[in-house]
């Protein structure tokens, strides 16, 4: 915690630091709408093996059938899995873009459902190891994406200076918990975490179920733990909702295959599509796109 804590202080820090470049918002062109809107979903939970990634992948799915340009960025550099869970072995991951032997854009591959995938790296050490100037143009890079309407990234589970890097720059951060005491304790930890050290961010939190045996124990939990958020953080936390635990998630994962499409009119897969449209409908926050995710990271004088 001790250690954590001051990775975070680093971060409030440098984003309070006004020495980073500002972006100009990108001019409308031809109707296309400007390159810095793409709404970030970060996707991250307190403990390991919650669903983090099938809850990525599957709601990057949901949205490209709505018609949005979707991408996935695996940003785990550790244990790498969303081009497992695809059955990909793209040629270049992150790895490459920090070593500086490609760009963003360059290692982003396409699927064959409709979403482009940015491949973690796998048996790297994290970001968090990097020093602040290769961090910074890092994240940079990741300006090369903003030409999609929604990046989702997943991320590795609890509490690194490199998830909290990413949580601070969405513009929803989607936490997992599955209804174990484990993951709700760990879940709660890391929103304590955000909530002591990022209230000037001001993003959305969102909570999801996920494994429930059904609605009412998913909003058992998860009003427990919005109660707590609000009473003891005060930190508003909203319930996106639940996904059931059903077979045909690991079956697909065998598959290598999203649920979605393996079983579209599965339990799991309506209640991703539910948790997607309640996403649509509750874009309370602007988008803030890369511009913001920038400035939120760096700071930017002219922010209120
Ligand atoms: N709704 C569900 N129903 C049944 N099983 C599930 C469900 N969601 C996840 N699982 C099981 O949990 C496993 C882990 O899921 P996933 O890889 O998405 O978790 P994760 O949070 O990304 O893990 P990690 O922290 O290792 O990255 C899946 O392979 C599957 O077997
Ligand atoms: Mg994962």
């Amino acid at each position: 915690m001790e250690d954590q804590a001051e990775k975070l202080r680093e971060i409030m820090k440098r984003k309070n630091d006004n020495t980073a470049p500002v972006k100009a918002p990108a001019p409308v062109k031809n109707g296309i709408k400007p390159a810095d809107k793409a709404r970030i979903i970060t996707v991250t939970s307190g403990k390991g093996g919650v669903g983090k990634t099938n809850l990525s992948v599957n709601m990057a799915l949901a949205f490209a059938r709505l018609g949005k340009k979707v991408i996935v960025m695996d940003a785990d550099l550790g244990l790498a899995n969303v081009n497992v869970m695809l059955n990909m072995i793209p040629k270049y991951n992150l790895y490459h873009v920090i070593k500086k032997q490609k760009t963003i854009r360059e290692i982003l591959v396409e699927t064959e459902y409709g979403i482009s995938i940015v491949a973690g790296a796998s048996g790297f050490s994290q970001i968090a190891n990097m020093g602040e100037e290769d961090r910074r143009d890092f994240i940079m890079e990741l300006e090369g994406l903003s030409n999609a309407d929604i990046i989702i990234i997943d991320t590795s589970a609890g509490v690194s200076s490199n998830v909290l890097d990413f949580i601070a720059a969405a513009d929803d951060a989607v936490i997992i918990t599955t209804p174990e005491p484990t993951a709700i304790t760990d879940a709660y930890g890391i929103i304590k975490i955000i909530a002591t050290e990022y209230d000037s961010l001001n993003m959305g939190l969102k909570l999801v179920v996920n494994r429930a045996k059904g609605a009412a124990q998913a909003k058992g939990v998860a009003d427990r733990m919005i109660n707590i958020a609000g009473q003891f953080l005060n930190l508003k936390v909203d319930y996106l909702g639940f996904i059931y635990d059903d077979a045909a998630v690991p079956h697909a994962v065998l598959r290598q295959k999203p649920f979605m499409v393996v079983d579209p009119k599965g339990k799991a897969s309506i209640c991703v599509q539910h948790i997607v449209d309640r996403m649509g409908r509750n874009k309370t926050i602007a988008t803030r796109g890369f511009g913001g995710m920038l400035r939120r990271l760096f700071g930017e004088p002219n922010t209120a």
